[in-house]
């Protein structure tokens, strides 16, 4: 099943705002919907599932049927345990729409999803994990390409895209340095049904990224971003400004010990204190209302549709 007409067209155009760990909030959740694209959070930015169950309740309150869905992210491999069967169980009562899975088998989750009548779309980067995905059941994929910010994958959505439409006829998202509506539309051109937009929401008004975050995506360039495992022990693209501001030497960076365990000094950390962008930090310039940035994407699309 390819997106359902009846949230397509809840949608002013088809983008979901990608949930960023630290940067996603409730704010930028309902301002994303209200304005009609999808609006995402993860669940580990709730420092607990009463928090969580707080969150749940305000985006709950402020959307529905008059606004586009939200989605919730789940990291499965790091949310394993008491705190997931707490989180479903809020999510259970909450029936969010979405729920997007990352890093790990989605398998476990697909039935509960389903039972109350939420979709489920899986982040892959390759066409391997996208057919093991597909086979735990996933209603989608979102193909998390080159130059995507946070764990950007390996591979061009121009090979990535077609290839995975010729096997899968489930909703295809497409995430990797997108931050124009000619981009989107890109997307739809290649066979995707909704691209996955992170690094530009980061530079609006309602993420809660600090101040000197956001005013660094206006500064840095697609040739600042570095792709590195040494930051989060996994390849992810970090800006490059980011990387020395905290004393680091982008092009000798030390390798990790293994996945998911670098090998930086113990008061560095990924996310908090050194910044990560995608590809696309090339084509942003201001930091506006998300309504502002919904609107003007929706105008750049129009014009090539
Ligand atoms: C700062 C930051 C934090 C992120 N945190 C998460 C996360 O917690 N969970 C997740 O599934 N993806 C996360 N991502 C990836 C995004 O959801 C999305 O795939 C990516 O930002 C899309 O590429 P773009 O930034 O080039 O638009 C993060 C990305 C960034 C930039």
């Amino acid at each position: 099943m390819s997106l359902p007409a009846s949230i397509r067209e809840r949608l002013k155009i088809p983008v979901i705002a990608a949930p960023m760990f630290l940067v996603s909030g409730p704010e930028l959740v309902i301002a994303a919907c209200q304005s009609g694209i999808i609006g995402s959070f993860p669940a580990m930015n709730c420092r607990s599932s009463e928090d969580f169950a707080g969150w749940m309740t305000q985006i709950d309150a402020a959307t529905g049927p008059h606004t586009a869905p939200y989605a919730v992210n789940m990291g499965l491999a790091r949310m394993r345990g008491e705190r997931l069967i707490a989180d479903m169980d809020i999510c259970r009562k909450f029936k969010p729409e979405f729920v997007i899975t990352a890093v790990g088998n989605p398998a476990p989750v697909v039935d509960d999803i389903h039972e109350w009548g939420g979709l489920i779309l899986h982040d892959v980067t390759t066409i391997k994990h996208a057919q093991k995905a597909i086979e735990a059941g996933v209603d989608g994929l979102v193909l998390v390409c080159a130059g995507a910010g946070g764990h950007g994958g390996p591979v061009s959505p121009l090979a990535l895209v077609e290839q995975v439409r010729s096997f899968f006829d489930g909703i295809i998202v497409v995430a990797g340095g997108i931050s124009t509506g000619r981009a989107v539309r890109a997307v739809e051109v290649l066979g995707g049904d909704l691209a996955y937009l992170g690094t530009r929401f980061i530079a609006t008004t309602e993420s809660m990224a600090e101040d000197a975050y956001k005013n660094m995506l206006l500064t840095e360039q697609t040739k600042d971003i570095v792709y590195t495992n040494a930051v989060s022990g996994v390849p992810a693209n970090f800006m490059r400004s980011s990387l020395t501001a905290v004393g680091l030497d982008a092009d000798n960076l030390p390798a990790p010990d293994g996945p998911f365990q670098p090998n930086l000094p113990e008061h560095l950390t990924a996310w908090k204190s050194i910044w990560s962008a995608g590809q696309g930090v090339g084509l942003i310039d201001d930091i506006p209302d998300t309504a502002d940035l919904v609107a003007r994407l929706t105008r750049e699309y129009e014009e090539v549709r």
